[in-house]
């Protein structure tokens, strides 16, 4: 089984990852800028991958430790942190480790889970550990957001296992590689919720040589009343319920986003 999705065996991923469209203008980037600068930092960033969304966040001023267990995506975050002005740089700490078991020698007022690394936890004693870990490192009252995608029922019955889908625009690199990304599901478990994908990279060099990477990995459908079992048992209270960055609420749009906001609560609750 792939670790952290996939991103520690594969370097090609990070290299690739901040050209991919669907995630540079992946509208989430305002909403945990706002969400750090309100908790005022230090902010935990969980599976913080090449900082996209933690650079903007020291950016705006806030203090933020970045989590990540890829040697490849944080080397990206460090190279892409060197370009930025001294005052940034030393907002940003990066730490490599586990999300399900980490021990950091402070604590925070905000922890954010950007972009789903939460789905590669395919266990739920790796979901509660996970959990378990984040809530030691925050503060009383502290937040946790929580950002999964919420589950599309059609796609998850009628998806041909083994069919490629491209539908995804293509992109380019800086050094003039032309990628085009399909992605498909080979297998898909049932009974423990995990698909097991692919994202497919058929990259054309600036020469005119093809080459096709693989990206294989699993991850673990959570629905909305599981998640909110799952926080209330691991110490978290939810307050608020998302199905869009436009904090548009759960239920106004299908299948939307499962951005959960939770507040740690004392112990026992
Ligand atoms: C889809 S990327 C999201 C990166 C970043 N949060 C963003 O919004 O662009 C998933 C990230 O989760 C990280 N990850 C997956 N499993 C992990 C684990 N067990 N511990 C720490 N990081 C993990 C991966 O290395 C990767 O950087």
């Amino acid at each position: 089984m792939s670790v952290a999705g996939g991103y520690g065996e594969y370097a090609f991923i990070a290299d690739l990852y901040d050209h991919v469209a669907l995630y540079r203008d992946r509208p989430d980037i305002a909403f945990y800028v706002d969400a750090a600068k309100e908790a005022g930092g230090p902010v935990l960033e969980v599976g913080c991958g090449t900082g996209r969304v933690l650079i903007p966040s020291a950016q705006a001023g806030v203090d933020v430790v970045g989590l990540d267990l890829s040697p490849h995506m944080l080397a990206v975050c460090r190279e892409r942190l060197w370009h930025e002005r001294a005052d940034v740089q030393a907002r940003v700490q990066l730490v490599q480790a586990d999300m399900r078991r980490f021990d950091l020698p402070r604590t925070f007022t905000l922890a954010t889970i950007p972009f789903r690394p939460f789905q590669h936890l395919v266990t739920v004693e790796d979901q509660i550990a996970c959990l378990e870990s984040i809530r030691r490192h925050l503060v009383d009252d502290g937040r946790l957001i929580l950002d999964l995608f919420n589950p599309w029922l059609d796609a998850l019955v009628n998806r041909e296992i083994g069919q490629e889908y491209n539908d995804e625009p293509e992109f380019s690199t800086p050094d003039g590689r032309r990628v085009a990304r399909r992605h498909r599901t080979v297998a898909h478990d049932r009974f423990n919720q995990v698909n097991q994908f692919e994202l497919i990279y058929d990259v054309t060099h600036p020469d005119g040589r093809e080459e096709r990477l693989v990206h294989a990995f699993a991850m673990r459908y959570v629905f909305r009343f599981e998640a909110e079992h799952l926080l209330a048992r691991c110490g978290f209270e939810v307050e608020q319920l998302y199905a869009g960055f436009d904090k548009s609420p759960y239920g106004s749009q299908y299948p939307g986003e499962l951005i959960f906001v939770a507040r740690k609560t004392p112990k026992g609750l």
